[in-house]
């Protein structure tokens, strides 16, 4: 079958925070991708950028005279050749002339397409018959910091990791439990709660930090015992958001503490100990590659993940590397742009024993691509929510991936558990 290119069309769309994002076909001779771009809300400072200066119209204008003559003609089974065009059209180092969700979008849509001109799944194009391992669902269930309002935590998001799981279904079923369970204490716990829910579908309300923790904790482990397997928690500090550059000091504004380096390294300790965190992500601000290295070494069992500190650059993920800091990283295609970008990324970061967590963003669409690429590159996780129509669209696919491998699926290794 022949993956030629003869045609790329880009529409608006919009993601579920009724933003404006980008959606792109990719139309080969014999199949066809369709790919829309996601949008962070606490974004790395070292992510590509999104739009070129007029937004998702002017990008539009620049697919239609630029870029589609460019690749119409073009083989779409080579990703690396479909990117490297994208690189050389837009000519900056951040995408800053196309917008680097332009490329992401054309990018996933090419890699769509191609597998579709040979009749298979994405996960398969990519994967080829190794990829038969389903990822652990990490899902936020309450929501703090920048993706939040009013007195919640300050930590950004409580994850469950239903890590014992022995199938893809179980472990989403057993999020959807636990998320519920919290719903019913926020309701006993907090008497503004109005079941209110963030863009990633978790609660949100008006409790404190302590009360937070303690609430994912006892229905991680109600639900555990009534499913009778471990379902575990972790957390996304995100603590760029709350980190002052002038006063160096963690702010915890709604907890009225503030810390410094020395004082976070030890919370953020005590917190892993005491809680039996599974998943800690971005614990320092996005410069402390220095302080990541020192939580890694002095914790185990414990994913040390980072976010805002690698942004899916393979040149931050080396520097990470030369000092072990961390040992998982997050996965954001468009934080970086391409597939083929995103891919080097990740094939150094499994090189060298870092978990990859496939991601999705806060404003998201019912894309549901990171699926395939959590199968297809064996990331061991995937952080996608629990409800809300653009977390479920992503859940629903990795359980029609997992009837599809029939009794070939197999749940990941979680190396640190
Ligand atoms: P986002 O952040 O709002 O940039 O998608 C989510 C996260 O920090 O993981
Ligand atoms: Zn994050």
């Amino acid at each position: 079958m022949s993956s030629i290119i003869e045609d790329v069309i880009a529409r608006k769309i919009f993601n579920n925070r009724g933003e404006e994002t980008i959606e792109v076909d990719v139309i080969t001779t014999a199949g066809f991708g369709r790919a829309a771009a996601p949008a962070g809300k606490s974004r790395g400072k070292t992510e590509v950028i999104y739009y070129p200066t007029g937004g998702v119209d002017a990008a539009i204008k620049k697919l239609d005279e630029q870029i589609t003559p460019e690749l119409a003609g073009l083989n779409a089974d080579f990703q690396e050749e479909i990117d490297d065009t994208l690189h050389e059209i837009d000519g900056t180092t951040n995408f800053k002339n196309i917008g680097g969700n332009t490329a992401f979008a054309i990018s996933l849509a090419n890699a769509e397409a191609a597998a579709n001109s040979h009749s298979l799944l994405l996960f398969q194009f990519l994967g080829g018959t190794a990829a038969n391992t389903l990822p652990y669902p990490l899902g936020n269930c309450i929501s703090g910091g920048q993706h939040a309002k009013g007195k919640s935590p300050d930590i950004q998001e409580f994850l469950a990791l239903p890590h014992g799981a022995e199938t893809f279904l179980e472990a989403a079923t057993a999020n959807t439990l636990i998320h519920k369970k919290i719903g019913e204490t926020l309701r006993k716990k907090d008497k503004t709660f109005n079941a209110g829910k963030s863009d990633e579908g978790a609660w949100i309300a008006n409790i404190d930090q302590a009360d937070a923790f303690e609430t994912i904790a006892k229905a991680c482990e109600e639900v555990g015992n009534e499913m009778d397997f471990e379902c575990g928690f972790g957390i996304d500090i995100a603590s760029s958001s709350f980190w002052n550059e002038k006063t160096q000091l963690y702010e915890y504004a709604n907890e009225g503490t503030n810390r410094d380096t020395g004082e976070q390294l030890e919370y953020v300790k005590d917190l892993i100990e005491k809680y039996h965190l599974t998943y800690v992500e971005d614990p320092f601000h996005e410069e402390d590659f220095q302080s990541f290295a020192q939580l890694t070494k002095q914790t185990k069992n414990c994913l040390i993940c980072g976010d805002d500190l690698f942004t899916t650059n393979n040149e931050r993920l080396s520097q990470g590397i030369k000092i072990k800091a961390g040992n998982a990283i997050i996965i954001k295609v468009n934080q970086i742009g391409t597939l083929t970008d995103a891919t080097e990324t990740m094939q150094n970061a499994q090189r060298h024993g870092y978990s990859c967590v496939m991601s999705h963003r806060s404003g998201d669409t019912t894309d549901w691509h990171i699926a395939h690429l959590a199968v297809a590159f064996n990331c061991p996780v995937i952080k996608t929510g629990v409800v809300e129509g653009a977390r479920i669209a992503k859940i629903n696919e990795l359980l029609r991936i997992e009837q599809f491998l029939g009794n070939r699926a197999k749940m990941a290794d979680l190396k640190v558990i």
